[in-house]
This record gives structure tokens, sequence and C-alpha cells, in this order.
């Protein structure tokens, strides 16, 4: 019997998941499909859709690795319109999708705020309170995520980044914006207001181990989210972090690890919503799908305005900034029916964690 066979699924140790993140080759594909099998026995084979509007590149933070970071002024900032939200949204329900994701760089001035609640509310009023919407905005006050919550945001993520507080602040500068225990309590913050709470890391950071992201999972797991969307660090030449280029994992080993990462997240936490994220995609062209097979069921297709979607680069080669919206809708279809799931149309596909945590089923 290997090592592999030897371990008690249900009670995974740090010890336990760094040997399952450096699997290559056929233990890496027992253990994809481990995390299939219970994928499909907990929360089965629909993927859920959550339009993804990227409202603002306009950011107040300095994260050491993204390329919309407020000292990056090279792409043009913008800020979608009101109107223009408003027919994205109703695209997104038009064709079905059941959620949006809106996300942006963190803003917290009044108008930013007062703008975000009027949307939030019309996409309500517009749509019947059939879009279920997850926000992505940053750390906010309390009274903000109320607001926000009222008028209609029910899902937030916040990505913890990494749970080391000392790989945290080689990151980050080093100052009162930037800080890893805000970033925690917010977490709990927006726990304790009832969102279905979101966080996740970036996988293949510089300094980053095996170990640091094992970490990762089991934090994940303590802080009981409902949902994770994680992806590869993907290096940005306009950002400070880019002169660790050289000590990085080669992007194909990024992505490996990040199907490991989501594989042992779903044997962690078999109830959450894990999203096949973007990054993925950005490194291998059926990057999502590969994710959806490791255990994820969240997609989040692009339906930002195509004028804006360069001026959105986190990180280099990000994937659909010249795509038709229509023709990406149409193959992904197709390319998840191929991988034996389908599409959950006009479902907002809360997590059943979340339902379970707060006895919404039993
Ligand atoms: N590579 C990968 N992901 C990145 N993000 C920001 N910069 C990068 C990068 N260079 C992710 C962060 C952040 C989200 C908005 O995008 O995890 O939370
Ligand atoms: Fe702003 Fe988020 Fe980028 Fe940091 S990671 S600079 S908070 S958009």
């Amino acid at each position: 019997m290997s090592k592999f066979d030897n371990i008690d699924f249900n009670s995974l140790t740090q010890a336990d998941l760094v040997y399952l993140l450096g699997l290559k080759g056929k233990e890496q594909k027992k253990l994809i499909e481990k995390a299939r099998e219970v994928k499909l026995k907990s929360v089965g084979n629909i993927v859920y859709l959550r339009g993804l509007i990227e409202y603002s590149n306009v950011c107040a933070k300095n994260c050491h690795y993204c390329g919309i970071r407020r000292d990056n002024t090279t792409d043009s900032k913008y800020v979608l319109t009101h109107d223009e939200v408003l027919s994205c949204a109703e695209y997104a329900y038009s064709k079905g999708f059941g959620s949006l994701a809106i996300q942006s760089g963190e803003i917290s001035n009044t108008n930013f705020v007062n703008t975000v609640e009027s949307f939030l509310k019309e996409i309500k009023l517009k749509t019947n309170d059939g879009l279920g919407v997850t926000l992505s905005m940053g750390e906010q006050s309390e009274e903000v995520f109320k607001r926000w919550l009222d008028a209609g945001a029910h899902r937030y993520l916040l990505r913890v980044e990494t749970s080391n507080r000392e790989l945290y602040k080689k990151l980050h500068p080093n100052d009162n914006l930037h800080n890893f225990d805000n970033r925690v309590n917010t977490l709990k913050l927006l726990q304790k207001l009832g969102y279905n709470t979101g966080s996740g890391v970036m996988i293949g950071l510089p300094f980053q181990t095996l170990e640091d992201l094992a970490n990762d999972l089991l934090f994940l797991k303590e802080l009981n989210v409902d949902m994770v969307g994680m992806g590869p660090y993907v290096e940005h030449a306009k950002t400070p972090l880019y002169k660790y280029k050289g000590e990085l994992l080669p992007v194909s080993e990024r992505f490996e690890l990040t199907i490991n990462m989501v594989a042992c997240l779903r044997l962690l936490m078999p109830n959450i919503n894990i999203a096949a994220t973007t990054a993925m995609q950005a490194i291998v062209k059926n990057g999502r799908e590969q994710a959806i097979i490791a255990g994820a069921n969240v997609i989040m297709p692009n339906i930002t305005p195509l004028k804006y979607r360069e001026n959105y680069l986190l990180y280099k080669d990000k994937p659909g900034t010249k795509e038709q919206i229509e023709d990406s809708i149409e193959s992904l279809t197709k390319s998840i029916k191929g991988i034996g799931h389908s599409i959950g149309f006009n479902e907002r596909g809360d997590s059943l964690h979340f339902k379970i945590r707060n006895k919404i089923i039993g």
C-alpha cells in the first residue's frame, strides 16, 4: 500500500496536506479522483455561473503583486456607469446566469458606497430579485457592509491572500491599510452580518512553501468560510513583486499546485462553493475545466463591457480581454458538458455549507 492509501481523509493533518499538495503524475490523478467523488456526493455535478462585472479598476491600496495597485498609473482608470452595470445585470438575467459577482479595487468614499448601494437596489428591482449578488470590494466598515446587504448583496468575497502573516507583510506595504489582522477580522464581521462569506489565497507566490499552502487550507477550514476563490500567482511586470520573477515555480507547476489545492480543499470542506478562477485559465487554456474536474463548482464568465477589460489587468495575459461575450457562454456550456457536468442556469447556487451553517436546511 502506498502512503496515499494510508491517509485518513476525514481528518487531514498539515503533514498529510503537504504530502498531497506535492503529488504529481499517477498519484496526483488519485487525489483528483478522490476529490471528484467527494464533490459529486456532497454538491453534485452542477456548475453555477456568476456573471463577473469588473466595476472599477480604481484602488486605494498598493499590494505589491497587483496590476491595478494605486501607484500603477499606466492603465487608464475607469468606473462603470450606473447604466452600464444595470445593462450587464439585465444581460446576465436574460441569459439565465442566476448570479452576479461584482468586483472592484478598494475604495471607501461616500460617493462610491452610495453608488454601489443604488445599483444593487436597482438590480434587485429590475430582475425581480432573480439574481444572486456576490460583492468583492475589499475591506469596508460594518455600516457599509450592512447597507450593501440590505440593498441586495448577500455574498462577499475577501481573499486573505495568504494565512502566513510574515508572508503577508512581504506582499504588502507595512501600514494600517494593509494589515493582516484587520483582514481576518473583516472576514469574521462579514460572517456575523449574515453574508455568504468567501475567501482565498494566491498559489505559487515568491517565498511561499508547501507548508504555507497546507496552513492556508487549514485556515480556511478553521474560519469556516462558505466559498473560496483561489488561483495561481501570475507576475505583473509593473509591480514591485516582479523582481522575484526568477524565484518562482514554472507556471505549469503553479498550475498543478493550484489543482492540488482545489482537490485538497474539496476533501477538507465538501459542502462549500469553490470557484474555478480566471487566473487558472490565464495559465492553461482549459484550466477552469481542469479545476472543475478536481473539485471546483463555480465559474465566473466575464461580462464586463469589452472596452474596459484591457484595463482590469490584475496580472499579465489575463484571458477574455478580446473575447465576445456571447461566444464565451456558448463555448462554456459545451465544455462543461464535455466534462460530465451541467450548468445550473437560473439558479443562485448559494453554497450548501452556508445553508447548513444557518440551519436553512438540515
Ligand atoms: N496574480 C494572481 N492573482 C492576483 N490578484 C491580484 N494580483 C494578482 C496576481 N498578480 C488577485 C488577488 C486579489 C484579487 C482581486 O486578484 O488575490 O484578491
Ligand atoms: Fe487593490 Fe485588491 Fe489589487 Fe490590492 S489586490 S491593489 S486591494 S485590487
